[in-house]
This record gives structure tokens, sequence and C-alpha cells, in this order.
């Protein structure tokens, strides 16, 4: 990987902004991008033409159009669960139904919409290591034997080892699911068009920031709607630094605190817990208290033990020694009531609190344009910028 070179590959120079000598420098952006991104205030094709350059620049590499397409994803599967025997047992749903066991948790996702299945979710790892996921969401009464119609439309790439991420949400209320190119560096006007036509621009909601108070713990927001669909596999993004890419300066660190008191180890194991839209309302829901807001099968939340596994969908994957609701209990059930309760209280002294770490590379600009002598063994240790 690229980051453990030891820093072989930096310019050196002191810590600015956090940073550590051993950041990684990123390339500078091209004349025509540097133009686009002078010019981005108030005209919303330069904006999003900066937005597609200062995101390849971060992440080093944008999503190509044939992978984070939707119409090239996987088929979004819902399902309903009901008791035989006492036993949950589930019944994947080829067609609309106003209720099901995985609605998606997403509220501008319709009420009507939350259990439509056949949504795409599109997903991939680049050479670079960069993640990306794209989501379409089916819009409801579309016959499954007609085109398909989608409705709420994103795409999320994420650097693992810089943080660098970048969100593209689409300015239009229905598509045939296939998204637009997100690059558009290379000044070519159908694919310019094609971009401000589809996705927002020019606002701070097309940097994500309507997105990170869910999006809150790392990129990708898990939930049951997706179980038949999302790649478990891709875990490098977990803990990772998390930062959104901006038009304007340098990316900003995604403004989580996450919980790192022992306590909350059982769950803290595998990805952060954070004091946003994962506390707020992922964990309630992803063990054993789902929410009445969304069109859930009301008997599985009148009585959530005769329905675990469903009811309880944390850990991913199912650790042999949570196998029934009285063994999930024995093994989570202390971290769950810790996580709740900090979640309730977050000042209380036993729950302990960190802020997300942020962009960790060095952009050009962000160091003199000067040579830098580097500290000679036995100079003290102090650097000097040569004039
Ligand atoms: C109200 C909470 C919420 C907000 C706000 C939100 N999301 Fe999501 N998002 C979710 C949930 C929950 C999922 C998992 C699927 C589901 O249950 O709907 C998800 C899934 C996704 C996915 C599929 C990949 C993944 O992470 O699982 C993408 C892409 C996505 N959202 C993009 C966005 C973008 C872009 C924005 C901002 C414009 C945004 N979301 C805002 C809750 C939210
Ligand atoms: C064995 C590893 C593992 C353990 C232990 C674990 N999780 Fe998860 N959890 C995952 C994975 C994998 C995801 C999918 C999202 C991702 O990749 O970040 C996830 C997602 C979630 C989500 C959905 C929100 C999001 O950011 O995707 C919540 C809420 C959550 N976990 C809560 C918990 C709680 C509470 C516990 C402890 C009871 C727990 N998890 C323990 C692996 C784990």
């Amino acid at each position: 990987m690229a980051g453990d070179g030891a820093g072989g590959s930096t310019p050196g120079g002191g810590s600015t902004d956090g940073l550590s000598d051993s950041a990684p420098s990123l390339p500078p952006l091209s004349p025509y991008c540097e133009q686009a991104c002078e010019e981005a205030g108030g005209d919303d094709t330069k904006w999003a033409v900066c937005y597609s350059c200062k995101c390849k620049q971060a992440l080093g590499a944008l999503p190509p159009q044939s992978g984070a397409t939707c119409a090239a994803g996987k088929d979004i599967h819902v399902y309903t669960v009901s008791l035989v025997n006492g036993v949950p047992v589930e019944r994947d749903e080829p067609d609309d139904v106003e209720t099901c066991e995985n609605p998606a948790l997403l509220e501008s996702v319709p009420f009507e919409a939350a259990c439509v299945p056949g949504g795409k979710l599109g997903q991939g790892t680049l050479d670079n290591g960069v993640v990306f996921k794209s989501v379409c969401r089916r819009k409801p009464g579309v016959a499954r034997t007609d085109a398909p119609v989608y409705i709420d439309h994103g795409i999320i790439a994420h650097n693992p080892q810089n943080g660098a991420t970048c969100y593209w949400v689409a300015g239009i209320a229905e598509s045939d699911g296939v998204l637009p190119d997100v690059d558009i560096t290379d000044g070519d006007v159908g694919k310019i068009a094609a971009y401000t036509a589809f996705w927002e621009a020019g606002s701070a909601r097309a940097e994500g920031d309507d997105c990170v108070g869910c999006h809150d713990n790392d990129p990708f927001v898990y939930s049951p709607h997706l179980k038949s669909v999302f790649d478990f596999e891709t875990s490098a993004y977990r803990f990772s630094p998390y930062a959104q890419v901006r038009v304007e300066g340098r990316p900003t660190t995604v403004d989580s605190r996450h919980l790192v008191s022992p306590e909350a180890a059982p769950c803290t194991s595998c990805h952060r817990i954070s004091d946003q839209g994962t506390c707020s309302d992922w964990v309630a829901i992803s063990t054993g208290t789902p929410t009445t807001d969304r069109p859930y099968e009301l008997d599985m939340i009148a009585r959530p033990e005769a329905y675990f596994p469903y009811s309880t969908w944390m850990p991913q994957p199912f650790p042999e020694t949570a196998t029934t609701h009285a063994k999930w209990l024995a093994s989570f059930g202390p971290a769950r009531d810790f996580i709740v309760d900090c979640c309730d209280n977050p000042t209380h002294p036993r729950c302990q609190w960190e802020a997300l770490v942020g962009f960790s590379a060095l952009l050009p600009g962000d160091l003199p344009d000067t040579a830098i002598e580097r500290p000679q063994p036995g100079g003290g240790g102090k650097r000097t910028l040569q004039p």
C-alpha cells in the first residue's frame, strides 16, 4: 500500500493542520482545474468541474461511470418474515409490498417506497484502494416487467489511506439508473452537461453536508435493506480518517465524535460508534429496537425476541456466541446498554469520546514553495527554510 512507505515520498516539512511529517503529498491541479476552481463561486458548472477535479486529486482516482452507475449494480432484495412454529421464516418478495422486515432506513425515501424491492447498489474498489458505493431506489407503482424507474440517487467514494471522501446526490427526481460520469476533469462538454443536468452542484449539500449526519462513523452505512448486496469484504474504511473534500480550501474533518470507552469494545472492535445518526437511530435499530417510523412489520416491533436475528442484526457477521437472543444478550447486552447510555448522556465521565481523524495528506501549496533543508544528524532537529 502506498501509505506504507514510511514517508519516503514526502516533501518533509513541519506539521501543519495536525498533519504528520509522513503525510504523503498529492499532485497539483491541472491548469484547467485551477481555473475552474478560481471561477467556481456563483457558477455551478465551474463549481462542478472544480469538485470533480479536487475529488480526483484527493482520492487519487474517481470511480468509473461503468462501475458506479446503478444500472450496473446488484438488485436490492426486500423480504418479509413470519413465524412458523415459533421460528422466523424469511420470504423474498418479488413484488411491491407495503411492509417488510428490512425497509430502507433513509427517511428521504418515501414511506411507500421503503419496501419496494429492486433498488440497485453499485460498489467496487479501485486499484489505489478507493472504495465506492452507489445507490438508486426503485419508484413504487412501476411494475417489475416495465422499464425500471429509480428515485433517490447517490454515490459515495472514499480513500481509506488519506480519508478523502466525495458525495454525489442527484438534483433530479427520477432516472433510469444510468448515473452520469463523475469525472469531468478533461473538459469534455458533453460529459459536463450530463453531470450538471443530473448531480447537484454549488452547495454544501453537494459536498456531503447533508449526508455525514447519518453516514457518521465512516462513509458507508449498512442496514438490512442492503443485506443481499452489501460487500462486507471491503473493510479498509472502518477505522480510516474521514474528511469531506471541499471546492474551497482543504478537505474538512467530518464532525463526529466516536466512543472509545473500553466498555464499548465488543462493538467498537469492528467499527466506530459515533454521536450523530449512529447514536440517535442506528444503534437502537440494530440491537432489537426497530423504529416505528418506517414500514416495518409490526409483529417484529412488538416481539423482537421472537424475531431474532431479524430484529437484531449486529454484529456482522453474526458470531457463534450469539446465535440465540439469550446468548446475544449475554455477549453484547452490556456493551449495547453502555452505548445507549452514553448516547443519551454523552458527558457522563465513563463515556470517553474522540474526534475523528481528518484528511492526512499534503496538498500542493500546504508548504512554502521552497527547498527544505532536512535536519542533519546532530543538527538539533531544527528545520530551516532556504531563501
Ligand atoms: C437520514 C439518514 C441518511 C442521510 C441523511 C443520508 N443517508 Fe445515505 N444511507 C442511509 C442508510 C440508512 C443507508 C443504508 C440503506 C438504507 O437502509 O436505506 C444509506 C445508504 C447509502 C448509500 C449506499 C452505500 C452505503 O453507504 O450503504 C449511498 C451511496 C448513500 N446512502 C448516499 C448518500 C448521500 C450522497 C447522502 C447525502 C446527500 C446520503 N446518503 C444521506 C441513511 C442516510
Ligand atoms: C464482527 C464485527 C462487528 C461487530 C463486533 C459489530 N459490528 Fe456493527 N457493523 C459491522 C459491519 C461490517 C457493518 C457494516 C458497515 C461498515 O462496513 O461500516 C456494521 C454496521 C453497523 C451499524 C450500521 C451503521 C453503519 O455505520 O454502517 C450499526 C448501528 C452497528 N454496526 C452497530 C453495532 C453495535 C451496537 C455493535 C455491538 C453490539 C456492533 N455493531 C458490533 C461489523 C461489526
